[in-house]
């Protein structure tokens, strides 16, 4: 079936999920929302702000008169995790659990908002002690465990800025990105547990840091989570317990102005740079609260919330490490894989603490759904009220898998569509009050303002596609690209004047509802992870193999798309290989060390030539046919129109693994 047949088919869903009257009664998102919001666009937002504690109240809302650079609610001060936290122990809920932590080999650790606020103290004195002041930026590169949070926290405590890099990111992928921020202090672990086994963080650190590669990095502070061996440096090196028991107990948060920075985080582009995405505090904070609390329906003190994401992507960071805590919700986290001892964690792990919401990636529900009810069937799921997902479009299929065996027929599900640069979730439904639809995002969040452009920027219509855009400024946007404020204006504001470009395609259905069709542009979605060809193929041209490298993402069944590479080998390699399998393999891990595991492709073709215009441009699009198995689509702009003959010929003698 074509992809258009795929999505008309899709445009015609009819079935509809109504909330249930008990859910409506007490839904903490009311449709009123949605009036004021539309009555008074920037008021809204400034109510939502007023929500948070402010050390100096805002006088102004938005300031846009440096688009597009915005800056909100920029007369006011704030902290962040004064916010997060203190201000939660202060009304009385001390005693409230703000974390239960699951770690993979079945340790368990609970901290209360009163735990967290002495440690996330002391972690504050620990930076200072370090010299780390306001606008600094703190590199953190730790697996999903408690420490983690603290150290984020400890860091927008102090007005400092972190970083934070995936652990499953390579030596080299750190090292660019501490680079490019010019971190003062690396924060990392001996190594977390994944897959039963303790895998070791340390030596990338030391590896991206040997020869004087990141000069600016002072201190390496290693939690101590797995005690395996590490080299040690004692010049640079601190472990994070022998300075958190030295540590002051006493830090008073301080207020800084709301568009003092609060992260940067590292997202692909199209280019074989990453892009270093720029948040800053009021109105990050402001936003990711507002939908944390209405899009997840979180009543505090009553719910169990847990979202599977890791904190090295941008949904751990505002809907893990701020929007709950803002929210003084009560969370899970968890520290390792899905299958780890088998396939029942996840479930066990809901039975166990009761978990009341659940935020998760069609990719892992689409994992589970292959393994059949059985894995989950021995859980009880029944504390279960509501479902989210995140990161890629939802296939209807997995959606009423998703809404029949872990929601139990009964829970709503929020599809969230939201970036790393837009900070916080934009369409949604609101699961007291939207009639979902499976598979559909639906409607922008109240306060926030979505068309679908044709390519000349007119809006479209009901029943007709286009190109998604934001048109006016949102609290918790993007303040920029770090260091790079040309890319920013050209990456997302040049497209359509005044108005933000997201890169992925839209449709509205005939009610007026959203579906999200995927990027428009050369960047991939593999599981969730957004990944840049050019980043794939620049890491593939790096080997001595190589000489012409080009990347497509391909669909897959359970990773949304994968990475497809077809590369050209230099004829001096050719006669020192073994077979094209050895190759493929020699390769995959070559774009493994060179980025980290996520990036590898899951097929290499090698193949004579690549498709090409006249003017050089590789025509992607003919390789993902080639790719995808379909008939080859137009080849008249081709240099070379028998090119893709050649190609497809060999695709059947491909290898892969
Ligand atoms: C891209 C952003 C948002 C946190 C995780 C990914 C795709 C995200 C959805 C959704 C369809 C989605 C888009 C977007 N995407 N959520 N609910 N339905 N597509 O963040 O790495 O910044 O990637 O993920 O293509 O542009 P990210």
């Amino acid at each position: 079936m074509s992809v258009e047949h795929e999505i008309e088919n899709l445009l015609h869903e009819q079935r509809r999920f109504a909330p249930s009257k008990d859910f409506v009664a007490s839904a903490v998102a009311k449709p009123e929302l949605y009036e004021k919001a539309k009555a008074d666009r920037l008021e809204f937002w400034a109510d939502q702000a007023r929500k948070l504690h402010w050390h100096k109240p805002f006088t102004q809302t938005l300031d846009w008169s440096d688009a597009p650079f915005a800056k909100w609610f920029h007369d006011g001060e704030l902290n962040v995790s004064y916010n997060c936290i203190d201000r939660h122990v202060e009304a009385g809920w001390g005693k409230r659990v703000a974390l239960f932590f699951e770690g993979e080999p079945g340790d368990r650790k609970v901290y209360t908002y009163l735990d967290l606020l002495k440690e996330v103290k002391k972690a504050a004195n620990v930076l200072i002690k370090l010299g780390i002041e306001p606008g600094d930026r703190v590199a953190i590169y730790m697996p999903m465990i408690p420490e983690a949070i603290i150290a984020m926290q400890a860091v927008a405590r102090v007005g400092a800025v972190h970083s934070v890099v995936f652990g499953g990111f390579s030596a080299d992928s750190l090292a660019s990105r501490i680079q490019d921020a010019g971190a003062k202090l690396v924060i990392t672990a001996d190594g977390g547990y994944r897959k039963g086994k303790a895998s070791a963080l340390k030596p990338a650190v030391d590896e991206a840091l040997a020869n004087g590669n990141c000069p600016s990095v002072e201190n390496v502070l290693v939690v101590k989570r797995c005690g395996n061996e590490v080299d040690w440096d004692k010049n640079r090196d601190l472990w994070w317990e022998e300075e958190m028991a030295v540590a002051d107990a006493e830090h008073v948060a301080q207020g800084f102005n709301a568009e003092h920075p609060l992260f940067i985080l590292y997202t692909s582009g199209t280019t074989g740079k990453p892009k270093g995405i720029l948040h800053t505090t009021g109105g990050y904070l402001t936003q990711a609260s507002y939908t944390h609390k209405n899009v997840f329906d979180l009543h505090e003190g009553q719910d169990v919330y847990w979202c599977t994401a890791d904190i090295g992507w941008i949904t751990g960071h505002s809907y893990v490490a701020y929007g709950p805590l803002a929210n003084g919700a009560t969370q899970v986290i968890y520290e390792g894989t899905p299958d780890s001892p088998d396939w029942g964690r996840w479930w066990d792990i809901v039975q166990k603490y009761s978990v009341t919401i659940l935020y998760t990636a069609p990719t892992a529900i689409r994992s589970f759904m292959k393994l059949g009810r059985t894995v989950v069937s021995h859980y009880d799921l029944s504390s279960i009220r509501v479902l989210g997902s995140v990161g890629e479009p939802i296939n209807p299929e997995a959606w009423m898998w998703y809404r029949e065996v872990i929601g139990s027929n009964n829970a709503p599900i929020v599809d969230t569509w939201w970036q790393t640069e837009t900070g916080a979730i934009m369409i949604s439904p609101l699961p007291g009050i939207t009639q979902a639809k499976p598979g559909s995002a639906q409607v922008p969040l109240p306060g926030i303002e979505i068309k679908i452009l044709d390519d000349d920027g007119h809006p479209v219509d009901k029943g007709h596609g286009g190109l998604l855009a934001i048109t006016e400024p949102w609290p918790s946007m993007l303040r920029g690209i770090w260091g790079d404020p040309e890319r920013f204006k050209e990456t997302y504001w040049s497209k359509f004047e005044g108005i933000y470009f997201a890169g992925d395609g839209a449709k509205f259905d005939e009610d007026g509802d959203i579906w999200l069709l995927g990027r428009v542009d050369d960047v991939m979605n593999v599981s969730g992870h957004r990944l840049s060809t050019a980043e794939i193929e620049s890491a593939l041209v790096s080997h001595a193999y190589v000489a012409e490298a080009a990347v497509v993402g391909a669909k897959d069944e359970t990773t949304g798309q994968a990475v497809v590479a077809f590369v050209i080998l230099k004829r001096s390699a050719l006669d020192g290989l073994g077979s094209e399998a050895d190759t493929s393999k020699i390769l995959r891990e070559h774009v493994a060390k060179e980025i980290g595991p996520i990036a590898k492709p899951r097929t290499i073709f090698v193949v004579a030539e690549l498709p090409k215009t006249r003017s050089g441009k590789i025509m992607r699009r003919l390789l993902r046919d080639v790719a995808e198995d379909r008939p080859i689509g137009d080849v008249t702009t081709l240099a070379d129109t028998s090119v893709m003959d050649t190609i497809s010929g060999r695709m059947s003698q491909g290898a892969s693994d």
